[in-house]
């Protein structure tokens, strides 16, 4: 069956429609006609796979990786670099438009570099004694001998790590680098730390700690939110979902002082440990999560940073901000749909001043948010 495709869903389909019945396309690219054949019907909507191309757009681009389409990883590497950043920034402009009516002026372009091995992080899956990522839509393993996301020190690891399946068969492995150029790996079954630097500011993480895994936009994500805090003139600041105090740490050397809450017991070590090591004095911990802590916490903070899970905020984070109410938030977050869901709360008393979103996960359909609130 001939169709045109209309545009691009949130995870980077295409879109068509077939009797007015919505139809998703694995790979197919705006204005591309291609013949297709629905392998899914469904009552609300269709799935379709091409079959041949009969028009290509000029924004497709030959993938590089050899597992693209199989592999479950990358979701874009059939669109150039620059229509991925259009994707992204539109896609979070409609996604807070429609669940928060925010005006898409006030989201700006996407901050994003074009470079490969950007991932400091990864977990392999194992399944018979065989090492590699699941498939698309599957638990299914595919092979692999690298991957064009991750940093090359994990990819030269490759050849050893299928060794040691083959030998010990675990489920998975994770494997962390610095973002240095150093020899610092951490292999999932190892007990040890590393020091990775974000510019001059050190960090001491283990395996169960979380750490941004784009060893080179994190800086210039951290350093929207140092001007942010200078710009607001933050002098005392709560930073929720701290993991290992990285963004307070960050902020230190440009407020009066810095709470961080974090619930992962590990990692509150670690900020411990961060602290002393870049030799800062004006930072405290405490071991939580946000939800139980913030609202027995005595200090008031005109600035607050959150920076949650995809999850988003806990209703009684934001029912403390609402009373409390901190001149400031910036809301960091890697799920635009759960920000959505959680500035329509915060906007009854506070205005959204700007968005700036962040391309960490190149060639996914996911991407990271920095957001500016200001109470009204
Ligand atoms: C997206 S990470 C951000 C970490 C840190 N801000 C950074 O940039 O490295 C979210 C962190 O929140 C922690 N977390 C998850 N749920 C939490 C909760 N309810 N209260 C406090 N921390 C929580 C996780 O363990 C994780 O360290």
């Amino acid at each position: 069956m001939e169709v045109v495709i209309k545009k691009l869903d949130h995870f980077g389909r295409g879109i068509t429609y077939i009797n007015d019945k919505i139809c998703f396309v694995d790979f197919a690219l705006p204005e591309e006609i291609v013949d297709i054949e629905i392998t899914k019907e469904k009552k609300k909507y269709l799935e379709g796979k091409i079959i041949k191309f009969i028009k290509t757009s000029d924004k497709r681009v030959e993938s590089k990786c050899p597992y693209f389409k199989e592999c479950g990883g990358c979701d874009l590497r059939h669109l150039i670099k620059e229509e991925q950043d259009i994707f992204k920034t539109e896609k979070v402009k409609e996604i807070l438009f429609k669940f928060a009516n925010i005006p898409n002026d006030k989201v700006k372009n996407i901050v994003s570099i074009n470079k490969d091995n950007y991932r400091n992080k990864v977990v392999f899956h194992v399944k018979n004694k065989k090492l590699g990522f699941y498939k698309r839509k599957s638990h299914d393993l595919i092979e692999i001998d690298y991957c064009l996301n991750l940093d090359d020190r994990i990819n030269k690891l490759i050849p050893d790590l299928k060794k040691k399946v083959k030998k010990e068969n675990p489920k998975s492995i994770m494997v962390r680098v610095s973002n240095n150029n150093d020899d610092e790996v951490i292999i999932e079954s190892d007990d040890k730390e590393i020091i990775s630097n974000i510019k001059d500011k050190k960090y001491l993480i283990t395996k169960d700690d979380f750490f941004q895994i784009n060893k080179f936009l994190t800086e210039y994500l951290y350093d929207e939110v140092v001007k942010n805090i200078k710009k607001l003139n933050s002098k005392k600041v709560l930073d929720l979902y701290c993991g290992t105090g990285t963004i307070g740490i960050y902020v230190s050397d440009y407020v009066e002082s810095v709470v961080g809450v974090e619930k992962v017991s590990s990692s509150i070590k670690s900020a411990n440990k961060n602290k002393k090591l870049n030799k800062i004095d004006n930072i405290k911990f405490i071991e939580g999560t946000s939800e139980e802590v913030y609202p027995k916490l005595k200090e008031k903070f005109d600035t607050v940073i959150c920076d949650p899970p995809r999850s988003g905020l806990e209703k009684r984070v934001i029912d403390t901000l609402k009373e409390m109410k901190p001149k400031n938030i910036i809301y960091i977050s890697c799920d635009p749909v759960t920000l959505a869901r959680d500035l329509k709360v915060l906007k009854e008393i506070y205005n959204i001043e700007e968005i700036t979103p962040f391309d960490m996960f190149e060639n996914t359909y996911h991407v990271e948010c920095v957001c500016i609130l200001k109470i009204k």
